[in-house]
């Protein structure tokens, strides 16, 4: 018995929060950047009817993220009430809704004496909170920083503050997801993953591709020590931001570019698909921020699109990184431009090219396999080079307005079309099967003989692409058994 109960623990699968939460980037809905503090009970409800009926649900989005203004005052027994204006129901109630539904439920604090919209926080209380959330059905807790009580500006006094509640959501025996939110400070990137399923690493996203903010403030994103990321953080700026540290998210814990912005109506399509392919591509968190009870058709074929989803949720969860940046381009107004290319592994043995014109004009961008495969041995060195890939264009089968539009008036399951149900096949098994809605449509092949894949991209716009090795390549990352 002892030496199997052994086994068992040394076969199990260990992330460094050991958990078992945050396999694969979590996906789901959060109302702040579309509805702020404007949060109730039927919001939750009614936006959780909304993602069975469009689907969404379906195609992995399961979370349901209440954010900060739930909360009444702390009780003279030191336990946090809820808004009862809000919440008449309170809280256990919608929970309990929501898991029938095949949903998990998510709330907010903050590692402060006030979250950031100066209700309680949770410092110094993480225990009694922590009891209340796992009384309440909670799954997840996004965790902020506002109002800390200075203490911040090292990364132990930081870890410190944030394992205190990491230590009480395991203390009460449930399941809890944690999801720092500490803007990338004291060098989160360095320390979340021993302590969180995800972590923050910028100021808020704002609607705008790459506008800067003087809100947004910390403009140079080498600079490991900004003392106010703020709000206002443009597409562009939390990629050059993560950029160097990228590597740092894997199964078990993740970077967190913070909450899509697709659907809100500051960008263009274009730039929302590109900003949705970078989130993927990266292994963000993949949480909607709009108003899904008025979604645009065209952000519902973006945020549905199962072949880009499948390279976020992909079983060995490595973040593609960047092999290009080249400045050397047109200027917007605002002194941006840019080229992009962003590469990584895919299982079993595909490689993952996102090609992305952040300049002020469309252009023609050109990469070869040398540069694709950098990462795996320098100037052509990586024997992945020496190999001939079916290109797959992961944006090809993008759906239709129409019929988005017909699933928005009429639901999912009035409309006869074959779309990806990750509820009934995960994106692992589905990968595995060879399910081509997560492959997508095949637009060429590159070998190192034709080694140069040449691609027009409008302004602002990506390229997405799956190389596809020949089967007698053998994977290069091997999933464990409990993995597979
Ligand atoms: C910010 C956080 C936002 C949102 C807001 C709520 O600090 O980054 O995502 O949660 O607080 O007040």
């Amino acid at each position: 018995m002892l030496s199997l109960l052994l086994s068992l623990a040394l076969s199990s699968p260990t992330t460094a929060v050991r958990n078992g939460l945050g396999r694969t980037p979590q996906m789901g809905w959060n109302n702040w950047n579309s509805l702020g503090c404007d949060v109730s009970q039927d919001l939750l409800l009614s936006t959780s009817k909304v993602l069975l009926d469009t689907g969404l649900r379906d195609v992995g989005y399961n979370y349901v993220l209440l954010d900060d203004c739930w909360q009444g005052e702390r009780g003279a027994d030191g336990y946090i009430t809820v808004d009862a204006a809000k919440f008449p129901m309170g809280m256990k109630p919608i929970s309990d809704r929501l898991h029938d539904d095949g949903l998990l439920f998510g709330m907010y604090s903050s590692a402060g004496e006030l979250t950031c919209a100066k209700h309680e926080g949770s410092l110094d209380h993480e225990v009694a909170d922590a009891q209340s959330y796992a009384s309440w059905g909670v799954d997840y807790l996004k965790y902020d920083n506002c109002y800390p009580l200075g203490r911040s500006g090292t990364p132990k006094i930081s870890f410190d503050r944030y394992n205190a509640m990491a230590q009480a959501l395991k203390a009460t025996g449930r399941s809890i997801f944690y999801s720092l939110c500490s803007w990338g400070e004291d060098y989160v990137h360095s320390w979340g993953m021993s302590i969180a399923n995800s972590w923050r690493v910028s100021g808020d996203i704002y609607d705008h591709f790459n506008r800067p903010d003087i809100l947004c403030s910390c403009t140079d994103p080498r600079d490991p020590h900004c003392a106010a990321p703020g709000t206002h953080c443009s597409v562009m700026n939390i990629v050059n931001r993560v950029a160097a540290y990228v590597d740092r998210g894997g199964p078990g814990g993740w970077n967190d570019l913070d909450m899509l912005e697709v659907g809100q109506g500051g960008m263009t399509d274009d730039e929302y698909v590109a900003h949705f392919s970078l989130w993927a591509a990266l292994k963000s968190p993949l949480l909607i921020g709009a108003d899904i009870r008025t979604l645009p058709a065209k952000a519902l074929t973006i945020l549905n699109n199962p072949a880009v989803i499948a390279v976020n949720q992909d079983p060995i969860g490595r973040p593609a990184m960047r092999v290009r940046q080249d400045m050397n381009v047109k200027k917007d107004k605002y002194g941006e431009g840019e080229v992009q290319i962003w590469s990584g592994p895919l299982y079993p043995h595909d490689q993952l090219v996102l090609l992305v014109n952040a300049a002020d004009e469309d252009m023609t961008i050109t990469t070869d396999l040398n540069e694709i495969f950098v990462h795996e041995g320098p100037e052509g060195s990586a024997p992945q080079t020496k190999h001939k890939y079916a290109i797959h264009d992961l944006w090809a089968d993008r759906m239709s307005d129409r019929e988005a539009e017909r699933i928005l008036k009429n639901g999912i399951k009035s409309d006869s079309h074959a779309w990806y149900n990750a509820t009934e096949t995960g994106y692992k098994d589905g990968l595995l099967a060879g399910d081509e809605r997560l492959l997508g449509r095949k637009i060429g092949e590159i070998s190192p003989k034709s080694a140069e894949l040449k691609v027009k991209i409008p302004r602002h716009g990506v390229k997405m692409y799956r190389l596809r090795a020949p089967g007698d390549v053998p994977a290069r990352y091997a999933l464990t058994k409990q993995e597979l």
